[in-house]
């Protein structure tokens, strides 16, 4: 039974308050969702770094994920598995995070250079203990960001490094003479690679150093200082920013350091609590999966909180937020290693993908990039992979639904639907949309949560002529469906022909836990 409730409460009001989509209740079963033509902002693009992927040391999401070397019987190009480069190439990765995490606070960038022979092992003590042979280094990862054609991002040492090794760092991966590029020539890379963004550290308030905030504000401004642009390259450096809601975190840090820094990150999980139980990936209740949407759309008053503090130092939005941590975290699957965070995709976590994404296309005066965690076996991710079996998510196939939208203008949204009060006490629209525009075509992606009943949605298009309308629908039997190694697909992206033109309106029957992208042509 659907519960209306009135309009109120924090999460309503940021909502109403933000640039993108205004929120009003409709009747059950029915919704609205008018774009508004006029109040388009050519200015307001979505970046396409908002689709970044993170790539940690962490489990099975480099060895065995990304990386199985060049010697491995898996299919391979050069190290990197064929069928994961392939289904990356699909998704339009613009950025790719690397090496955590809290595992970036760890690494040594020197061990993971030169003959694999002489490289040290570790302990990786943040991830189960498990023994780190260094194998996948830095020519590995900028070689990999060269095949997919992405950004590399670079998350620093503070933790337990120095302003030397980290000041090296940049300097054998960008400059084209002296002692670190002739070291990096030694090893086989002629030309620097470029490199735009830089963490100074990650988590640095946690495993990243257990830091105060005035204590990392003097270290960030410490270590940025010797973080050079080397011939041409131009750092984008990035301080390691807030969890959730420790506001204080943004507001020392903005206070002391905004005039060093591009970007201050934020992490955020819909993750049930830090200590015992987060809930099995493949099995919940109903009401553990409204919970799940109230958490995940939480997100958009912890990025308008710290939207406005930062806006006191900073009220032009020179600063990016960078979101480069977010996604569902479970229990770890039964039978895996501890510590190695593997867990499952259902439809939950795709609608959990699609209700994110929704939220940053709505900040991008703001939001200027997103890293879900992570990119292959390890939280939310796009790819599983077995020996040489590869399973691709359902956030994966949310992440292709969405690539039209990468550098597309947004266009905002009024939208009219049944909003129900969920546990946690937080209030959850039932139909979420999003829409933009780019090179003549028109894409409006709405997502139903409910369970059980679809909706009826009229998307009014004044006087857009839309000659074809193309749909495409994400949705499962069950809400806790997930692709399996060894099983025919269950979710995966399907044509959809609910959606008809009539009287200038689009009207569509959005079935019960959807998610639907239509694309409009002239
Ligand atoms: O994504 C797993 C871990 O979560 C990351 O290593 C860390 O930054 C965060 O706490």
């Amino acid at each position: 039974m659907m519960k209306k409730i009135l309009l109120k409460g924090p999460f309503i009001a940021a909502t109403m308050l933000m640039t993108g989509t205004a929120l009003t209740a409709s009747a059950a079963n029915e919704a609205t969702v008018t774009p508004r033509f006029d109040a388009i902002d050519s200015t307001l693009t979505i970046p396409a770094e908002i689709y970044g992927q993170f790539a940690e040391h962490l489990g099975t999401c480099i060895y065995g994920g990304l990386w199985v070397g060049p010697d491995s019987p898996i299919a391979n190009t050069s190290g990197y598995r064929n069928d994961v480069l392939g289904a990356l190439k699909e998704l339009k990765v613009p950025v790719l995070r690397w090496p955590g995490g809290c595992f970036a606070d760890e690494y040594h960038w020197t061990d993971g250079i030169g003959p694999k022979e002489n490289r040290p092992v570790m302990v990786n003590t943040n991830w189960g203990g498990t023994i780190e042979d260094n194998s996948f280094g830095t020519h590995e990862f900028f070689n990999l960001c060269e095949l997919l054609e992405c950004e590399p991002y670079l998350s620093g040492n503070v933790g337990s490094g120095t302003v030397e090794e980290l000041a090296k760092w940049v300097e054998y991966i960008t400059a084209e003479d002296g002692p670190m590029a002739k070291q990096r020539k030694a090893n086989g890379r002629e030309k620097p690679w470029k490199l735009k963004y830089l963490g100074v550290g990650n988590e640095s308030w946690g495993c990243g150093g257990n830091f105060t905030p005035e204590a990392y504000s003097n270290e960030y401004r410490r270590y940025q200082t010797y973080c050079r642009n080397f011939n041409g390259n131009k750092l984008y450096k990035i301080a390691s920013g807030a969890s959730d809601y420790d506001y204080n975190w943004t507001k020392v840090l903005m206070k002391n350091a905004n005039r060093q820094m591009d970007g201050l990150s934020l992490h955020y999980y819909t993750v049930a609590g830090w200590n015992g139980s987060k809930g099995a990936a493949t099995k919940f209740s109903d009401d553990d999966f409204y919970w799940t949407m109230g958490k995940c759309l939480e997100i958009e008053d912890v990025i308008n909180r710290h939207d406005s503090i930062m806006g006191v130092y900073d009220p032009k939005k020179r600063i990016g937020l960078i979101v480069d941590e977010w996604g569902t975290w479970w229990d770890e699957e039964p039978g895996t290693v501890r510590g190695h965070l593997y867990q499952q995709n259902t439809m939950r976590d795709a609608l959990v993908a699609a209700l994110s994404l929704n939220v940053f296309h709505r900040h991008t005066d703001r939001i200027k990039m997103a890293n879900i965690a992570q990119i292959a076996n390890v939280l939310q991710s796009m790819i599983l992979t077995k020996d040489d079996q590869m399973v691709l998510t359902p956030t994966y196939y949310v992440f292709k639904m969405y690539t039209p939208h990468q550098n597309a203008t947004v266009i905002p949204l009024d939208i009219k639907t049944d909003i129900r009060k969920v546990r946690g006490d937080r209030n959850v629209p039932t139909v979420s949309a999003t829409a933009s525009t780019r090179d003549g075509e028109i894409n409006i992606t709405l997502t139903n949560i409910d369970l059980n009943e679809p909706v009826e949605v009229n998307i009014p298009l004044a006087d857009v002529k839309a000659g074809k309308v193309k749909g495409e629908i994400l949705t499962a039997a069950n809400i806790d469906d997930f692709n399996d190694f060894g099983q025919a697909e269950k979710i995966s992206i399907r044509p959809f022909d609910g959606a008809k033109m009539s009287k200038g309106s689009l009207r569509v029957k959005l079935p019960a836990k959807s998610i639907v992208n239509l694309t409009l042509r002239k």
